[in-house]
């Protein structure tokens, strides 16, 4: 396995973004893909209301934080690839979405060049975005973000993990959109709850595909 490299994350990431403007996939078929459903049942168990905050961790693009921001008081979308930002920028712009900000930040490092203690973060999401770190560094960055979160405060996760041994199900990694590359390190759901867990957080899990699962932890 290689290690984790944040820089050649954010070139994939960057390189990916570029390639197709931000534009996403044809839209009929980005409703029905495994990594959509995971950001759309993860957004409805946030159960966002009008004062709400979010932090978006991964937001890429920027088009889960844009739909979020009509939903809330206030999104802000950190990634690691600045390309895939300012495309998310530029959209909101298009759209006119004013309650949303874009930023460089890190899972490992999420107020890199925003202080993020001053928006009163009430959610936090990650779609299919935590699986680029490795185990060790998930478990620090989540008890980081919990530590950005005011209470009562939920987080939800929607990402590829392994609920049993992942071989039995390699005829099906394709349609979860996971090619287990090199930038890719998905945990066992237990391993992720036993994180949150540790955290405090009141834990739930949903399995939406036999490799991708919806967790909602609550603080
Ligand atoms: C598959 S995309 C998902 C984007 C978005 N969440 C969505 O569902 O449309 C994964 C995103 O995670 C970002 N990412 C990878 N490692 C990261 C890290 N350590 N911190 C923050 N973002 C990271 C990538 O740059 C990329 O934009």
């Amino acid at each position: 396995m290689v290690d984790y490299d944040r820089e050649r994350v954010a070139r994939l990431f960057d390189d990916i973004a570029r390639a197709d403007g931000g534009s996403g996939d044809d839209p009929g078929e980005t409703l029905t893909t495994i990594p959509a459903l995971a950001g759309r049942v993860a957004v409805e168990k946030l159960a966002l209301r009008p004062d709400d905050a979010l932090l978006d961790v991964g937001t890429g693009t920027g088009d889960i934080a844009i739909a979020a921001a009509r939903m809330c008081r206030q999104v802000i979308g950190i990634d690691v690839s600045r390309t895939s930002l300012e495309l998310a920028r530029i959209k909101s712009e298009t759209e006119h979405v004013e309650n949303v900000v874009f930023s460089y930040g890190a899972f490992e490092d999420p107020c890199a060049e925003l202080d993020l203690s001053v928006y009163r973060i009430t959610k936090v999401l990650a779609v299919y975005s935590l699986h680029h770190l490795p185990d060790p560094m998930k478990k620090q960055s989540l008890l980081e973000l919990t530590g950005l979160l005011h209470r009562p405060g939920r987080m939800a996760i929607g990402d590829i993990m392994f609920f049993d041994d992942p071989d039995r199900h390699r005829d099906r990694f394709d349609e979860a959109g996971y090619d287990a590359g090199d930038t890719d390190f998905p945990s066992r759901m237990q391993y992720l709850r036993y994180c949150l867990e540790q955290t405090g957080a009141r834990v739930q899990v949903e399995q939406i595909h036999p490799i991708v699962g919806v967790i909602v932890a609550d603080f």
